[in-house]
């Protein structure tokens, strides 16, 4: 394999991936409930990736008008492949969340609304929403009593609070919390274990940028193994006041 710039690197690491974060399909239904999200809903997933969940809402939904949106354009077109069979009342497009113009009457997050900040994005995301609207997110969580190996994982990501600190950035945005649970474990496996298989496939050609995307991508998966029981996400799904 000729060696790759860093950006191609990490998409080559990307591609075939189901998933470009943690989550697990589960979660949408739940969350579409607790946001009493309408049958005819427009739903947007913003910052939708290769369209994982985009796919799941369209069939928890399949009388809603959809549309997904991401700024990397091999996401788009993947997204867009895989949501071909619910042909026009899905559309992807490339673009940036924090632009969003709706109405909705759900934006889902899964795993990007930290690009914003949870309460500048859902600032943003107010004049989007149609009346009687939410967003549901995915938002890095410490759990009570962190220990060091859990510290250790989000090193690289300072702002994380524990739930309570997320709660206040919802409601420094004006929003309330409709429902909130966590994501350990199942939702953290269904995007390690694709990775690392995808990591054991590339890493025999691997040169250069590629052989330093795996690195970094191994390393990021060791440590969650250190800890997966501490690892979370918490999926809120908010309001406006
Ligand atoms: C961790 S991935 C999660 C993808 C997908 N939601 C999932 O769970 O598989 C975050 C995604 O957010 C996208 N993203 C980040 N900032 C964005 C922005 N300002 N506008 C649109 N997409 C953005 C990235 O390109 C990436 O695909």
């Amino acid at each position: 394999m000729s060696e790759l710039t860093p950006e191609e690197a990490f998409l080559t690491l990307y591609s075939d991936l189901n998933r470009e974060g943690p989550g697990a399909a589960a979660d949408l239904g739940w969350a579409l409930s607790v946001a009493a999200t309408p049958a005819a809903a427009r739903i947007c997933d913003a910052g939708c990736g290769s369209g994982a969940d985009t796919v799941t809402l369209a069939k928890e939904r399949p009388h809603a008008r959809i549309e997904a949106v991401d700024k990397i354009a091999h996401f788009v077109a993947a997204a867009r492949q895989r949501t071909a069979p619910f042909g026009d009342r899905v559309r992807v497009w490339q673009g940036d969340m924090a632009q969003l113009e709706g109405p909705y009457d759900l934006i889902w997050c899964a795993g990007a609304l930290y690009f914003l900040g949870v309460t500048e994005g859902l600032q943003r995301w107010r004049l989007a929403l149609a009346p009687g609207g939410a967003v549901a997110f995915s938002e890095p969580c410490l759990l009570p009593r962190p220990s060091a190996a859990a510290r250790a994982f989000w090193a690289e990501y300072p702002q994380i609070s524990d739930v309570a600190g997320i709660r206040a950035r919802v409601m420094a945005a004006g929003y309330r919390v409709l429902g909130e649970q966590m994501q350990i474990g199942d939702a953290w496996e269904a995007y390690y274990i694709p990775m690392a298989k995808r990591i054991a496939k590339l890493r025999p050609e691997a040169t250069g940028p590629l052989a330093t995307a795996l690195d970094e991508a191994e390393a990021e998966i060791a440590r969650w193994r250190a800890a997966p029981s501490e690892i979370a996400y918490a999926l809120m799904v908010v309001a406006p006041e």
